[in-house]
């Protein structure tokens, strides 16, 4: 039954997943994310990010606690319900999850397909229509001349484009992005985080991005979740952050973690805003 919050894209409750040998990824995870919300989670490596990303595509199920996406409560879907449910969720990776051999035009239409490995992408058997909207799609991410070039003869950057028109051309209700600008330059990886925002803006679609670069979390994302040893270390409106919390998040070496000195300042101002 769907009744409840029709605004609520997702919601965990005391969510808590422990891998083999007692390795506790994630604990007590208390979340509700909105519809259309923009939210960037930060924290340090073995946090528990990708998990929570797992457990939100659905790749992966919680040791206990409840997750629900659009009310649904996913502990109760099964077979082609949960298809349904991945189905309206676009995942991005730092590793693209692209077929390399492949001409960008066979991954770009992926997204529509459900599924890479048809007899019909194999053979290129695509119609006008179809190449259409890859091309679209290709447009959209600032490379449609690469249509039909071989994927693996792209940069990192390029191929991490050709992975957000595949979810374009997927237009799901969510866009989850795991460390998507990991391996690009950094202009490249703001120019990435711009075209998610965009995409999340002009389509209302929820956007959830893991971040190593907490400048682009706080540059571009209006809240910021931040994880570490598995729990929630804070989850608020960016403007609130403070560079203690960024210090107590990332153990003493926040400083570490890129941070440029108009952000630096901004944060500062924040931890001490000026008095009179
Ligand atoms: N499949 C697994 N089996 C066992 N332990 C796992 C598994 N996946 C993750 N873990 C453990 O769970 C914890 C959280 O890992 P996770 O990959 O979620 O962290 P992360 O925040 O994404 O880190 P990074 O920033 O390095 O990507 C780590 O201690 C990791 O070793
Ligand atoms: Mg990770």
């Amino acid at each position: 039954m769907r009744t409840v919050n029709s605004t609520q894209q997702y919601r965990l409750a005391e969510i808590r997943k422990v891998f083999a040998r007692d390795q506790v990824a994630l604990d007590r995870i208390v979340l509700t994310v909105c519809r259309g919300e923009r939210v960037a989670l930060i924290g340090p490596s073995g946090a528990g990010k990708t998990t929570l990303f797992r457990l939100l595509n659905c790749t992966l199920r919680p040791t206990s606690g409840k997750l629900w996406i659009d009310d649904e409560d996913v502990e109760s879907l099964n077979g082609k319900d949960l298809r349904r449910t991945r189905s309206r969720i676009g995942s991005v990776y730092q590793q693209h999850n692209l077929v390399p051999r492949l001409r960008v035009i066979h991954n770009v239409l992926a997204g529509q397909l459900g599924r890479w490995a048809t007899l019909q992408s194999l053979l290129s058997l695509f119609k006008p229509a179809d190449v259409e909207i890859a091309r679209q799609a290709l447009q959209q991410v600032g490379m449609p001349e690469k249509l039909l070039e071989r994927t693996d003869e792209l940069s990192g950057g390029q191929q991490q484009r050709v992975a957000i028109a595949r979810v374009l051309v997927q237009n799901p209700d969510v866009i989850l992005a795991d460390e998507p600008v990991s391996s690009v330059d950094p202009s490249l990886a703001s120019t990435i985080v711009r075209l998610l925002i965009e995409i999340s803006q002009n389509r209302h679609k929820t956007l959830i991005v893991s971040l190593h670069s907490v400048d682009l979390a706080l540059a571009y994302f209006p809240r910021v979740i931040g994880i570490k040893e598995g729990r929630v270390s804070f989850d608020l409106e960016t403007s609130k952050i403070t560079e203690g919390m960024l210090e107590d998040l990332y153990s003493g070496n926040f400083r570490d973690h890129s941070m440029t000195e108009a952000i630096s300042e901004r944060v500062q101002s924040v931890a001490y805003p000026s008095v009179g």
